[in-house]
């Protein structure tokens, strides 16, 4: 190691985390969307999924702050490893008297595997009787603020949304949302329940991206496609997957075969809503014909299922 690489090391985490977000403002580039709201049914992947897309902007040198929502159990405890330091959580942020960049800069929790992806979120053991009621304001400040500091914006958004007022306006200000929904009526039951809630404008349904999430090998895709009135990217069930998320290490590649497809997705994913890939144009379309998994191939494929879930062929309300 020289010394320049040793003195680097030596820089305190604090000073690391602001490394990314300051390459950020080196270089503006055109930007198609700039925050997303990640959506669901409760366990449809919505924190491996806003994490995974993070890591995808971060190939391609752009810096991704990911925002964790949910007050009701804290994220940060089971997406970093033990004794990452956090300085300062969402919730002390959020309700703080006023908010600066600086304050958020502090916030942020870097990740060890790549300095351009950094975490924002409640700690460990806190909940929302700790702290004052969040205000639509200073939720708002937040956002915008937000928006200036890192180049993307995911926001990994509470299940029950309609309960945290970060993640309403999460929805509200971010430019697109991706919904994801799992192949089975429980997902179906939480988009009944969910989807007439962001029926208001603000909202921009029109514009959100769709996917089945956690798809396996026996589960029905096409009426469930239809269900959600029509879906546009699938991410499979993938058992490393998991393994990643329990052992805390979602920021390392997939390596396993059965990966591919849902790696491929990601970055048609990436490629579609912020612009960024190889080729955004058609980024997303190359990697899923990569994977053998273009929509069409997988309309096919999709064609012998034995397994049929109850749900009516025709569009659903949402
Ligand atoms: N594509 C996938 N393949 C396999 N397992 C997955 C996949 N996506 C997510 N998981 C697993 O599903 C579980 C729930 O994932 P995650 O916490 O990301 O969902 P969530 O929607 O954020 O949940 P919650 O509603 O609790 O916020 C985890 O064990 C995770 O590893
Ligand atoms: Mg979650």
């Amino acid at each position: 190691m020289t010394g320049s690489e040793s003195g680097e090391k030596k820089k305190s985490m604090s000073e690391n985390k602001f490394m990314g977000l300051n390459k950020t403002q080196e270089k503006k580039f055109p930007v198609k969307n700039k925050a997303l709201a990640v959506l669901g049914s409760p366990g449809s992947g919505k924190t491996t999924t806003s994490i995974k897309l993070a890591l995808e902007l971060a190939k391609h040198k752009k810096n991704a702050v990911v925002v964790f929502c949910d007050p009701f159990t804290s994220v940060l405890p089971y997406v970093t490893s033990a004794g990452t330091a956090v300085e300062t959580s969402l919730g002390t942020l959020l309700t703080a008297p006023g908010i600066t960049q600086t304050d958020i800069l502090k916030a942020c929790v870097p990740i060890g595997q790549t300095e351009y992806v950094s975490y924002l979120g409640y700690r460990a053991g806190e909940n929302l009787m700790a702290y004052p009621k969040v205000t639509r304001d200073k939720a708002v400040d937040f956002f915008v603020m937000l928006r200036h500091l890192a180049d993307f914006v995911i926001i990994d958004c509470s299940t029950i949304f309609e309960a945290d007022p970060v993640s309403i306006v999460g929805i509200e200000t971010a430019d697109t949302a991706l919904r994801l929904g799992t192949s089975n009526l429980k997902g179906i039951a939480y988009y009944q329940t969910h989807m007439p809630m962001l029926a208001d404008s603000v909202f921009h349904v029109d514009k959100h991206y769709k996917a089945i999430s956690m798809l396996k090998p026996w589960q029905e895709w096409e009426a469930v496609s239809q269900q959600y009135g029509g879906v546009k990217y699938t991410l499979p069930y993938v058992t490393e997957l998991e393994q990643q998320y329990d052992e805390v290490s979602l920021p390392d590649l997939l390596k396993s075969r059965e990966s591919l497809k849902y790696t491929a997705e990601i970055k048609r994913i990436v490629g579609d809503v912020f612009g960024i890939g190889d080729n955004p144009a058609d980024a997303g379309q190359k990697a899923a014909q990569k994977a053998g998994q273009s929509e069409d191939s997988r309309k096919t494929t999709r064609g012998a299922i034995s397994f049929k879930l109850p749900f009516g062929k025709s569009k659903g309300e949402f």
